[in-house]
């Protein structure tokens, strides 16, 4: 272990995201029922620029008015290159702020965009006596904030999670795509002939590099890393297969986009029954080790030790969780 721990930030339930646009009153309340672990209401690229103001009025009272039932909130500010943004914080902070718990925020680029963020949640928390931190989920989907990505990881205690925004992303290293979040044909390998000349063409994830990357970066922070939208909403099998393939890399929860998607999401992101069943095996044998004095024990013929409990503890903690929520 290195001499420099990482701090984890803080657990919370962050299998879905569901999307909701600022500008749309009537989803509010069914994404308050929903099952979604976190709703995000959004000003940025769901609302039309005229709509802005008005989405940012309805998000002020919807987080005062609504029953969010417990719900994780948060809200998609606009970007910093615009002049929404500095209003977006201002306004929904001073006026809502005792109801949010995340502050989500697009096309981050560099720390210092974490940083001055950071430094206008901190005044406004403090003028208006808002004691809970808000937290920040930060948005990776430019090539500017990739290359960044541990530094803005980093740059705050505030800072919660990172997001693959696929769809930008795409848009900002001109990769190119079919479809949000999904496989392009293009992208894959073609095999040599076998014997009977016969050659297979192999799919590959082309958002694989960028996912682990970001992955890397979170968790070297202690942060949770979430993979962003998957924009076929009809196609189930195609988001379980992109949910899976981000959450064997490391990702914590995906984003729904439709209320479709949510249950995938806590389906897919959801620890296996049999691994959590196994953890609390090994909490009761290293339990029992432990008065024994023993540091190590052997569990199925296998070895287990201090390291098994850390991951254990995390299972059995999100599990238990899921129970509390009922979904
Ligand atoms: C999300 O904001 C995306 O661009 O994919
Ligand atoms: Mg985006």
């Amino acid at each position: 272990m290195s001499f420099q721990t990482v701090v984890e930030t803080r657990p919370r339930l962050n299998r879905s995201e569901l999307a909701v646009p600022g500008s749309n009153v009537k989803l509010f309340e069914k994404a308050a029922a929903s099952a979604a672990d976190i709703v995000f209401l959004d000003l940025e690229d769901a609302v039309a620029p005229d709509e802005k103001e008005g989405a940012r009025r309805n998000v002020v009272q919807a987080l005062n008015e609504v029953d969010w039932k417990g719900k994780t909130l948060s809200v998609r500010i606009n970007g910093l290159d615009t002049h929404y943004m500095y209003r977006d914080v201002v306004d929904v902070v001073e006026q809502a702020g005792h109801k949010l718990d995340l502050m989500m925020v697009p096309k981050v680029g560099t720390a210092a965009d974490v940083y001055a963020l950071d430094m206008l949640l901190t005044q406004i928390e403090a003028a208006k006596g808002i004691r809970r931190r808000i937290g920040l989920e930060l948005i990776i989907e430019t090539a500017l904030g990739m290359q960044n990505v541990a530094a803005i990881a980093a740059a705050s205690g505030r800072v919660e999670s990172l997001h693959f925004g696929v769809a930008d992303y795409a848009a900002s290293t001109r990769a190119r795509t079919t479809g949000i979040g999904g496989a392009n044909p293009d992208y894959a390998v073609l095999t040599d002939a076998d014997a009977g000349g016969q050659r297979l063409l192999h799919w590959g994830d082309m958002w694989h590099y960028a996912i682990a990357r970001m992955v890397v970066a979170a968790r070297a922070s202690g942060v949770r890393p979430i993979d962003g939208p998957f924009g076929d909403f009809k196609d189930a099998e195609g988001f379980r297969a992109a949910a899976r393939r981000a959450a064997i890399l490391g990702c914590e929860g995906k984003w729904a986009i439709h209320p479709a998607q949510i249950s995938l999401a806590n389906e897919v992101m959801s620890p296996n029954p049999k691994e959590v069943a196994k953890a609390r095996r090994i909490l009761v044998a290293m339990a029992e080790a432990k008065a024994a004095g023993q540091g190590a024990v052997a569990l199925d013929g296998r070895l287990i030790d201090i390291a098994s409990i850390r991951q254990a503890e995390a299972l059995v903690r999100k599990a238990d969780e899921i129970t509390a929520v009922g979904h």
